[in-house]
Formats: C-alpha cells, sequence, structure tokens
C-alpha cells in the first residue's frame, strides 16, 4: 500500500471469521486503509490491489449490501467476483464443506460466506488453502462491523472511549461482534437488551477480558436509564434475524421498550447522538413484512422509528456505503499485491 505502512499490520493470507481473529492494531490499520481507499475511489485513483484474481461468493441467504460491496470491491481492485448462491453448488448437500473448500482453493484467491453455521465458514478457512471471509453467520458478522467502526471514526473522530448502545437483540450477531471489536479497541460498548436476549457467557467473558487489556469497558444491562444516557452512539438492528421468522410475536412484545425513538435519543442528552443501523431496518411500511407485521401486530414501525431514521442523527447510509471500502481494505489487505 503506497501511503499505509503496511509494516504496522501483516495480515498477507489471512482469514477473517470473526473479530476475535485480528489485533487492536490490526483492526485500526484496516479502518485507516479502508479509509484512503475510499479517498483513492473518491478521487478516481486506480487501486487495482487484486488485478487478475479470482474471489467466489457463496451465499445461503439473501443479501443486497454484503453481496454488492464484496462485488464492487473486487471490480474497483482489479479481481473477477463468481456469485454462487445457494441453489448453484452443491455446499454440505452432495459435497462436503471440506471438499468444496479444496476445490475452490485451487481455482480462487479468495472466498467469501454468508450462511447459517458459523461451522460452516470455520470448515472453509480449515480447507480451502486461500484467505475465507465470513460475510454473516448465525454467531458473527465481522465485516459489518468495521464498516461500523469506520463510520463512527468518521463522525466522531476516535474510536477509543467511544460510548456505544446496542438495543435490540442482545444475542445476535451483529452484537456478538461490536461486543468483541468494540472491546478491543477501547470502546465502551452497552448491550441493552431484555434479559432472556442477553449475549452469551462467553461472549461476555471474551469481551470483558479483551476491554481490560484495551481500557474499554463492557455493560450489559435491561435497563435504559443505565445505558443510554451519555450515549455517543445508538445502533440497532432488526428484532427477527434470518432464519427466526416464526418469532415476531415474542420478539416485539420483549423489544418493543428497547425501540430507537425520539425519546431514547433524548435520554441520551447528546445533541451530536450518532444513529446507526446495519440495514435493512423496518422504520415504516414500505415493505412487505413491515405491512404483513402491521396487519398482525398493529404498529407501524419496529426496532426505529421513522422520525429517529430520517433524523439528523442518522448515518446509515454512509454505514451501508463504508460496507464497500472496509471490505475492500481487507481484501486488499489479505490478499493484495504492493
Ligand atoms: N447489513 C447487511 O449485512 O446487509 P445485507 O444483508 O443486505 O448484506
Amino acid at each position: 500500500m503506497t501511503t499505509i505502512d503496511s509494516a504496522k499490520a501483516n495480515l498477507s493470507g489471512r482469514s477473517f471469521l470473526t473479530l476475535k481473529d485480528f489485533s487492536e492494531k490490526e483492526i485500526h490499520y484496516l479502518i485507516e486503509l479502508a479509509g484512503y481507499l475510499k479517498s483513492m475511489k473518491k478521487a478516481g485513483i486506480p487501486h487495482r490491489y487484486l488485478s487478475g484474481q479470482n474471489i467466489a461468493l457463496l451465499f445461503e441467504k439473501p443479501s443486497t449490501r454484503t453481496r454488492c460491496a464484496f462485488t464492487v470491491a473486487c471490480s474497483d481492485l482489479g479481481a473477477h467476483a463468481e456469485y454462487l448462491g445457494k441453489h448453484d453448488i452443491q455446499l454440505g448437500k452432495k459435497e462436503s464443506v471440506r471438499d468444496t473448500a479444496a476445490v475452490l482453493g485451487r481455482m480462487f484467491d479468495g472466498i467469501e460466506f454468508r450462511g447459517f453455521h458459523h461451522e460452516t465458514v470455520e470448515e472453509l478457512a480449515a480447507h480451502a488453502g486461500v484467505p475465507v471471509w465470513n460475510g454473516l453467520t448465525d454467531q458473527y458478522h465481522p465485516t459489518q462491523v468495521l464498516a461500523d467502526f469506520l463510520t463512527i471514526k468518521e463522525q466522531i473522530g476516535k474510536l477509543k472511549g467511544v460510548k456505544l448502545v446496542f438495543t435490540g437483540d442482545g444475542r445476535n450477531n451483529v452484537a456478538n461482534s461490536l461486543l468483541i471489536g468494540g472491546a478491543k479497541i477501547g470502546m465502551d460498548i452497552r448491550i441493552c437488551t431484555p434479559k432472556e436476549l442477553f449475549p452469551s457467557k462467553e461472549i461476555i467473558t471474551y469481551a470483558t477480558e479483551e476491554a481490560q487489556q484495551s481500557g474499554g469497558n463492557i455493560m450489559v444491562t435491561e435497563k435504559i436509564a443505565d445505558a443510554v444516557p451519555g450515549a455517543d452512539v445508538i445502533y440497532t438492528d432488526v428484532w427477527v434475524s434470518m432464519g427466526e421468522e416464526e418469532k415476531f410475536a415474542e420478539r416485539i412484545a420483549q423489544l418493543l421498550p428497547y425501540q430507537v425513538n425520539r425519546k431514547m435519543v433524548e435520554t441520551s442528552g447528546n445533541d451530536h447522538l450518532v444513529f446507526l443501523h446495519c440495514l435493512p431496518a423496518f422504520h415504516d411500511l414500505h415493505t412487505q413484512v413491515g405491512k404483513d407485521v402491521h396487519q398482525k401486530f398493529g404498529i407501524t414501525e419496529m426496532e426505529v422509528t421513522d422520525e429517529v431514521f430520517q433524523s439528523k442523527h442518522s448515518f446509515v447510509f454512509d454505514q451501508a456505503e463504508n460496507r464497500l471500502h472496509t471490505i475492500k481494505a481487507l481484501m486488499a489487505a489479505t490478499n493484495g499485491k504492493d
């Protein structure tokens, strides 16, 4: 990389399955590199660090941002992206994940995987012989959190000490990844959710130990009054993740008090509060699911009100754009040639 000191981190050939895989210094390096690649893209300067490479994009679940970010990042980096959807290959059905990994590793220079079981991406990484990047599993969504960190750095100017409240399903893949990544880089991460949706003990223990090393802080609470005052960032996600569609009634009952609305924004006491959401979001009735939920449960908005989503606090589309720049940095750092 020309203006980035690549000695800061040697990520070459490494996979990225969770934020546990990279150190604090390596995460900062990726965010810095993403900002640099973003400025190159805006200036129209070519940055074909993966020139001539072939990248496999495996998707068991649907995606807008992750698929498009990997595809456009490949194109900008000079690589060819090959999309392989759930009906295109035999992954785990007529061919084992291990054998599929070995075959793809002979043909491709890197593999992205989005799917259900985290064990699948671990198996791919163990047997592909090329870098494997986790584009979301039921347990983790690490590339999302790289984009979140870039967005926070752009809006607040730093990451260390930033108070981020995640409100919603505190056990989902985004919450898990924010806890791990935020703890590693010294943020003050507050998971605000009902007791029955607290993150696992294993993740809380890991994050607490990391926070002790980095000077960060971890709070897991069901009390909005403990988590939200003084927040720099409020972050939420859908209440029902992909594959859990039968849970709408239960989650609406549990999480309606944790909706990000005007009252919660005011509770932060921060006029410069940043609102983030990994998207897609249920903030109005312009989706089929939103209409179905309205018909069944009588609510017009779920995890965030349209008022907050459209407000000056909302940086959700910067955050979505930053998926591109951070995924590009990840691929360039782990697979790129200087
Ligand atoms: N945030 C996110 O992962 O979006 P997609 O599901 O559209 O990829």
